[in-house]
């Protein structure tokens, strides 16, 4: 079952990994942290919805917390959540023992076809109002929460700020968020705004999660479009900065999670001590 007290104050920095992906391999990063050479307060983990993955971490993490991440529940689409993919999102975190599951407002699906990129949130009240209504239903059947993140963009359609669309949402369904500063960053480009424009009028107090990843910038179209690499990548210093004026007014904030799917081990060495050290305030209050 899920146990929230690993969670209950600031938990430090995980990082997020995909069961599937052979690097980094995630038992390494394990023996690493056993070894005492790569500090690690907990993973975050996606399983593609795989059981036996999320047993397999849960039974080598020792007493490693573990949070859950599902990209497959679909929660912007009208017409209510998918059964199937709620109860495999309940037992991934049943078996991984999360206190919540992280889930982009998002989809993958056009129709029956899957896509392997993201369609991000419409930014309209109504699309607000059918993703609020989603991650209520969600919230209320999953075993621990359901925790709303914002998606990266390269063409945002509608006249909402997408952080007025996640405001609402988290309001609305009475959810927590996690701001991933790479997709906010995304956003903030594609409207010619500073990186955290629009914080201010935000609920801070919904944050229970910063996320950061890889991304490089692609000006080749002749506009800044940013890529999201995840661990095919560097951390650019500017989520860095991001991360360092906006975690400490964060009163809620419990995890800090660099997603580091493809990177080496190197990389994900070196993006561990730049994120801990952005974080040099809080960790030492820890
Ligand atoms: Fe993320």
């Amino acid at each position: 079952m899920a146990d929230p007290a690993p969670f209950a104050e600031f938990a430090g920095v995980g990082l997020g990994i995909d069961v599937h992906n052979q690097h980094p391999d995630w038992r390494r990063l394990l023996e690493l942290r056993a070894a005492g050479e790569l500090p690690l307060d907990f993973l975050e983990v996606y399983t593609r919805g795989e059981l036996a993955g999320a047993r397999a971490v849960r039974a080598a993490a020792g007493d490693l917390p573990l949070l859950y991440h599902d990209d497959a529940l679909d929660p912007i689409l009208p017409g209510g959540l998918r059964a199937d993919a709620v109860a495999l999102a309940a037992a991934n975190m049943d078996a991984l023992g999360a206190p919540w599951c992280v889930c982009e407002l998002a989809t993958r699906r056009v129709g029956e076809r899957y896509l392997d990129f993201f369609l991000p949130i419409v930014l309209t009240d109504e699309a607000a109002r059918v993703a609020a209504e989603n991650f209520r239903f969600l919230d209320d059947r999953l075993p621990g929460r359901a925790v709303c993140e914002n998606p990266p963009y390269q063409l945002p359609v509608g006249p909402r700020h997408i952080l007025e669309v996640q405001a609402r949402v988290c309001e609305e369904a009475d959810v927590p968020c996690v701001l991933d500063l790479g997709h906010l960053y995304s956003f903030q480009l594609c409207r010619g705004l500073d990186p955290l424009t629009g914080i201010d009028d935000f609920p801070l107090e919904r944050i229970v999660e910063l996320h950061l990843a890889g991304a490089v910038l692609d000006a080749s179209q002749g506009v800044s479009l940013y890529r999201d690499a995840h661990g095919g990548a560097e951390l650019l210093p500017v989520l860095l900065e991001m991360l360092a004026e906006l975690a400490p007014r964060c009163p809620s904030l419990r995890a800090v999670t660099i997603e580091v799917e493809d990177a080496g081990i190197e990389r994900v060495v070196r993006q561990v001590e730049a994120t801990r050290s952005a974080l040099a305030g809080l960790l030492g209050a820890k």
